[in-house]
């Protein structure tokens, strides 16, 4: 989208219903920040991962594009691969090479994968301050002990790490299977947190991203726009 040129008054009057003027004014009044800091020159340059907010609200790029992808398995979650087709091999769109992976899934995973040429839409899901929910059905290789639902929510030791991660709540669906949310996104979180407590992921399908859930309709491989309402549920 080549947006390093775009000034900070034009990104946001692009974005909102404010005009230039009515910006630079709100700009000098102390209401704009970016990446976290006020800014006070209108001139300054934006670029795409920079998360310009108004007023505490984030701003979005202006004609940004939002997809979801059922990703099928054998699948990359990345813009470039040598061995594998990527998630954005299956996109069918003008300007592949601006488009970037909202959260990564593993070749073998499936499910809800969102691609977007917004840098801080992105951002909003995969910064680790973010706290947004992720809702994956795991399939087991062995028998599930329901004293997992009060370890899972205590945050489970992951090898190599620090401290527990967050609470997370695990449903058991049958001995094998079960749904779990987490909201971090840890490298191969959930395998290993299974892979913690003894047992081992054998299929892992995402089914939502914060407010939005994979669409039933479509099948593994292709992919929607999102909604508006979608998109803007990862504002708030
Ligand atoms: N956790 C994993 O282990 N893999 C994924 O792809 C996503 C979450």
């Amino acid at each position: 989208m080549g947006l390093n040129n775009l000034r900070l008054d034009k990104y946001i009057s692009n974005a909102s219903d404010y005009s230039r003027t009515q910006v630079k004014r709100l700009i000098k009044e102390g209401l704009v920040t970016v990446d976290g800091k006020m800014v006070s020159n209108p001139a300054t340059p934006i670029s795409e991962s920079e998360v310009v907010h108004l007023e505490n609200t984030p701003i979005a790029m202006p004609g940004a594009r939002y997809f979801m992808l059922n990703k099928p398995g054998g699948v990359v979650s990345a813009t470039k691969d040598s061995d594998h087709p990527t998630a954005i091999d299956l996109i069918d769109e003008p300007r592949p090479e601006q488009l970037q992976i909202a959260g990564r899934l593993d070749i073998d995973a499936t499910g809800l994968l969102l691609i977007t040429d917004d840098g801080q839409w992105n951002h909003q899901i995969t910064s680790p301050r973010s706290d947004c929910r992720k809702t994956y059905k795991v399939g087991l290789s062995e028998p599930l002990d329901l004293v997992l639902i009060r370890k899972f929510h205590e945050g489970i030791w992951l090898e190599g790490e620090k401290r527990r991660c967050l609470p997370a709540d695990l449903e058991v669906l049958d001995d094998y299977t079960a749904m779990l949310i987490i909201s971090e996104g840890k490298y191969h979180q959930v395998k290993r947190m299974f892979a913690a407590v003894g047992n081992h992921v054998h299929s892992l399908q995402r089914l939502t991203i914060g407010e939005i859930a994979l669409d039933p309709d479509l099948a593994p491989g292709s992919y929607r726009p999102l909604t508006r309402p979608e998109i803007e549920s990862i504002r708030h």
